[in-house]
């Protein structure tokens, strides 16, 4: 088992991006390592120059999100940690890739639509071949598996379809390519803004109070959970219930993903209580789930010597894995490499 998965570097963290796909990483990692297998994490920066971005940011950005990964229990000892950049047989193999991803295909592809709205013309290249860069990433480690989330389920789709394609066409009777699967988390928990249990928890949204960062201490945890949006009644016993009011279902739901259990769990605890007495249980609870969290990644964020060597490090081992790959789908095209 070979589990690949890569995400962009966004800047200012916060709950939503660790209780969605941060600690399914981590849990992977874990039951990968158990069972003999290898995770491969990477911040997928060659990806983010596809829509508008700043170069300095990225370059912070990606540096933050290391921080964070390893912050939450990412351990670049058990599981290779890297940056794209790092490791140029990912854009390589994208150039021999799209020889076999076919126009058709890619026009399908809900993302590039979403992104480039309106404005199909003005959008990147990089914007549309995305998810032929995408199929180069996994199928250069032959990852047997891939968690991601729903929105990226075409992607992987995309990927078997290339590699299934390439092995046909290239392969003269090799698997040059493995075909891998989907791991999309059930419970991926949504998290809500703490103002608006209607918009997702956002880095972007302008008010600070509607997410609990990563770099929030204990008070401000407290403070944020106290003065969330809710409405006035008291906690259902019911979890139908929570339906038509989507700010305690947040709140539930947030309790519920810390402490893995289900509404109904959380509602059969704190059912017939306001919020008077279930805002600061989901305080503490967040604070003390956080605490370590935040300390370690306060640290090390800190630290870009340490950060650029986990980076170094992971690229070093990941060009390694990717070589012979590369060089059989070189071959297998008729191109030469002396
Ligand atoms: N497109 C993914 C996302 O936005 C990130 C990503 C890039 C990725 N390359 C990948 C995920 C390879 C899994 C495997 O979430």
């Amino acid at each position: 088992m070979r589990i690949v998965s890569g995400i962009q570097p966004t800047g200012n963290l916060h709950l939503g991006n660790y209780l969605g796909a941060i600690r399914n990483w981590v849990r992977m990692q874990d039951e990968v390592a158990e069972k003999g297998g290898q995770s491969l994490y990477f911040l997928a920066d060659l990806h983010a120059i596809s829509m508008p971005f700043v170069p300095s940011e990225l370059a912070a950005n990606t540096r933050e999100m290391v921080a964070a990964l390893v912050a939450c229990g990412i351990d670049p000892q058990r599981s290779i940690l890297f940056n794209q950049a790092q490791v140029p047989a990912h854009a390589e193999l994208e150039w021999l890739l799209t020889g076999t991803a076919r126009m058709g295909w890619l026009n399908r592809m809900t993302q590039f639509k979403d992104k480039s709205g309106k404005n199909r013309e003005g959008a990147s290249i990089a914007l549309f071949t995305y998810p032929v860069l995408q199929a180069a990433d996994v199928l250069l480690y032959q990852a047997t598996h891939v968690p991601v989330g729903e929105d990226q389920k075409q992607h992987l789709e995309l990927a078997r379809d290339i590699a299934q394609k390439f092995n046909n066409d290239f392969g003269n009777g090799a698997e040059i390519f493995t075909l891998p699967e989907p791991i999309i988390p059930p419970e991926a928990a949504r998290i809500m803004s703490l103002r608006d249990g209607s918009a997702k928890m956002s880095k972007s949204d302008p008010s600070d109070m509607s997410r609990i960062n990563l770099t929030d201490d204990v008070d401000t945890i407290m403070q944020k959970v106290r003065r969330a949006r809710t409405d006035p009644a008291p906690l259902p016993s019911d979890p139908a219930e929570l339906a038509e009011r989507p700010e305690a279902a947040n709140l539930v739901g947030i309790y519920g993903a810390v402490t893995g259990w289900t509404p109904a769990e959380v509602l059969a605890q704190f059912g017939g209580e306001g919020f008077g007495v279930f805002k600061p249980a989901l305080g503490e609870l967040l604070a003390s789930h956080l605490a370590p969290i935040n300390a370690r990644f306060v640290e090390l964020r800190r630290d870009r010597g340490a950060l650029d060597a986990i980076l170094r490090d992971g690229a070093e081992k990941a060009r390694a894995l990717a070589a012979p790959t590369l060089e059989a789908a070189y071959a297998a095209l008729g191109l030469l490499r002396g």
